[in-house]
């Protein structure tokens, strides 16, 4: 019970400090989920202010968000390059590799950070991890493959959960899919998103493993910069 309030109030933290790095006339990635939200709310304050950006949202939900806030949307492909995005994560580790997609948004929110000048995340302490993979990792699948996939992660040892929501398989903004599978033990992550990005049918993957510049991160009253000085690469996932 203390600890989950703890963590709310650590991802609140995080997002306000991110909304101090927007700037009037921006191009803002929009995240989603409970830290996403918290931010959000801080962007809609300040656009009530006078603050003038343009979001696009990374799932439909965080669009509805936005729009009651009074926060003006725009198209990815109208803007065609962010300045900025920030969204949460489920876990990083020390190098600022991700896992995403507990809330089924992950391939809207990975085609933002790859289109983002500046990735910015927010956590609160309980995401940093030394290896990722306590997480289920989330595979988006199109529902036509989702059970042969599923077959061949089973034989992977990947221990494959289609996910649920009300008893009926969870459809993502795509209306796909998702798998979570088990990835904790794993050495080699960029073998394993290699893998599996190559299966026919996996739409997407949660692994996100070069895109992440900075992470402000909540951790009791305090928030932590943790800046990630390697270079980019832009094209790779
Ligand atoms: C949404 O699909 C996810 O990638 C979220 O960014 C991630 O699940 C973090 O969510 P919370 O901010 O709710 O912990």
């Amino acid at each position: 019970m203390m600890k989950s309030a703890n963590a709310e109030h650590e991802k609140k933290i995080a997002a306000i400090q991110s909304v101090s790095l927007v700037k009037n006339g921006m191009v803002v990635g929009l995240g989603s989920g409970s830290t996403a939200v918290h931010m959000i709310r801080k962007l809609g304050e300040e656009v009530g202010k006078g603050l003038s950006i343009k979001g696009v949202p990374s799932s439909e939900k965080t669009a509805q968000l936005a729009k009651d806030l009074g926060i003006a949307l725009i198209s990815l492909e109208k803007a065609g390059k962010l300045d900025i995005n920030i969204d949460g994560a489920d876990e990083f580790d020390p190098q600022f590799r991700l896992i995403k997609g507990g809330g089924g948004a992950l391939l809207w929110e990975k085609i933002l950070a790859h289109n983002a000048k500046l990735n910015v995340i927010i956590a609160d302490s309980g995401k940093k991890v030394n290896a990722l993979g306590k997480f289920k990792l989330p595979l988006e699948t199109i529902p036509l493959a989702t059970p042969t996939i599923r077959a061949q992660l089973i034989e992977m040892g990947l221990k494959p959960v289609i996910r649920k929501r009300d008893g009926k398989t969870f459809r993502t903004d795509e209306n796909n899919c998702i798998l979570d599978v088990d990835i904790f033990g794993v050495k080699d992550i960029d073998r394993l998103n290699r893998t599996l990005i190559e299966m026919p049918g996996v739409v997407e993957t949660g692994l996100f493993l070069k895109t992440t510049d900075l992470i402000i991160m909540g951790q009791g009253d305090e928030t932590l910069f943790l800046r990630n000085d390697r270079e980019r690469e832009p094209s790779s996932k």
